[in-house]
């Protein structure tokens, strides 16, 4: 579970993150981050997977913060300038070996997340990764009770946000090409959720 505009969160989970991750995206080249935040992940990407060319992006409302937290890496190729990037407007037009968000689908709204399944299956390529972290409910395992208050609190707050359910995921998932390859335990009762892209079959 990590606290809304937490900053030190994105530190504190960066290590297991990538720690899990590295595994997945040793073939990747180019990998698009959503709602990249202040950017901590994208830099520590550099790090971690030095082979990976890692496009992040943010909501136009928080672009700003995330460029200015990124600008000393301006002429690194491997950390392109952050994209204006809602999930529900227009997507760029590159394709991506993985689509990676942390943090992100409690806070998006139901048909944001919708959006961002949808843009996975369209700009992934084939046998692409869609990975998410963060909290999510489970049909096969009971909820925590630092993840109930942690969605009591979202949905106080704003009722479009709240603790996204993972077989709601898949199945919104699978309308999109996307099928499930895994459920990884993470500190703090979080998850890291991996879809991959099924290749488009012929005829
Ligand atoms: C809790 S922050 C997580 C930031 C960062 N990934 C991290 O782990 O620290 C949630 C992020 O989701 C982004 N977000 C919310 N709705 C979005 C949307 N419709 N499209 C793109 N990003 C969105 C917000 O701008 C915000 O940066």
């Amino acid at each position: 579970m990590s606290g809304i505009g937490d900053l030190s969160a994105a530190e504190r989970n960066k290590r297991p993150i990538f720690d899990a991750l590295a595994d997945w995206l040793v073939d990747a080249t180019d990998v698009l981050e959503i709602g990249g935040g202040d950017g901590t992940h994208a830099r520590y990407a550099r790090q971690r997977l030095p082979h990976v060319r890692w496009q992040t992006s943010e909501a136009p409302a928080h672009l700003r913060r995330l460029t200015a937290a990124l600008v000393d890496a301006r002429d690194d190729e491997r950390l392109p300038p952050p994209l204006a990037l809602d999930v529900r407007g227009a997507w760029p037009s590159a394709r991506y070996d993985a689509i990676y968000a942390a943090n992100v689908a409690h806070i998006m709204s139901e048909d944001a997340v919708a959006a961002l399944c949808g843009g996975a299956g369209r700009q992934l390529t084939d046998g692409g990764l869609l990975c998410l972290y963060g909290p999510f409910f489970d049909e096969d395992e009971a909820p925590g009770e630092g993840n109930l208050a942690f969605d009591r609190a979202l949905r106080a707050r704003d009722p479009a946000m709240g603790i996204r359910r993972r077989e709601a995921l898949d199945a919104l998932a699978a309308d999109h090409g996307l099928c499930r390859i895994a459920r990884l335990r993470m500190p703090s009762d979080n998850r890291l959720l991996i879809w991959r892209k099924e290749s488009a079959r012929a005829g």
